[in-house]
């Protein structure tokens, strides 16, 4: 999938798309850590876990062809498929690089034939899933002891 974002006064190309190289997924989970895990002084590895060889992996890149975004969907239960570890570089936010990567995820689902999505929000990222077309299901676990996350679900089958 190509896109399009604006990055600050002008609009550039973006390719949506899972990463296919040992160097792409390197980039791939180094960007994951560096934002869900670095900050709160976790190592290295603990980016991954038992599930990456059979989810579905999709990242963004840039017009240079730099990792911009990434994001995972694996199959949870039956026609259930769960996104997590969405993350997009901090200069490339708001700029519609996370919603592409989302609705990636989203056609992929529908193409597994899973009829809805669930995931566990980080509390300052459940207004990014609302304006996706996620709904607050109830509350979720506290990951390191300090981030609140809300579960949520979309209903993904018909949708566009
Ligand atoms: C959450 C995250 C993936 C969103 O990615 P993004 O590229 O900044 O999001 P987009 O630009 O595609 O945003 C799509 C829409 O959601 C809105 N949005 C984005 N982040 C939002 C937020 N935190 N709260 C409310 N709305 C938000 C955007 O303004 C945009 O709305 P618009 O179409 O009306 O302009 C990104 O901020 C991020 O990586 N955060 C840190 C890691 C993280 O918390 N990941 C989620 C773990 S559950």
């Amino acid at each position: 999938m190509i896109g399009r974002f604006a990055c600050s006064s002008d609009s550039k190309r973006m390719e949506v798309r899972a990463p296919n190289t040992d160097i792409e997924f390197e980039a791939y989970y180094e960007l994951r850590w560096r934002v869900l895990r670095m900050p709160w002084g976790e190592d290295r590895g603990t980016e991954y876990d038992e599930h990456e060889e059979k989810a579905t992996h999709v990242a963004a890149f840039d017009d240079s062809k730099n990792l911009v975004g990434v994001g995972r969907l694996q199959l949870v239960e039956r026609n259930v498929g769960q996104v997590r570890y969405m993350a997009v570089e901090p200069g490339f936010r708001k700029q519609g690089v996370g919603q592409s990567i989302l609705f990636q995820l989203e056609k992929k689902a529908r193409e597994q034939g899973m009829k809805a999505i669930v995931l566990d929000a980080r509390e300052h990222a459940v207004g990014f899933y609302i304006k996706n077309g996620y709904k607050v299901t109830g509350s979720s676990y506290l990951l390191f002891g300090e981030i609140p996350h809300s579960k949520m679900e979309k209903q993904i089958e018909g949708s566009a």
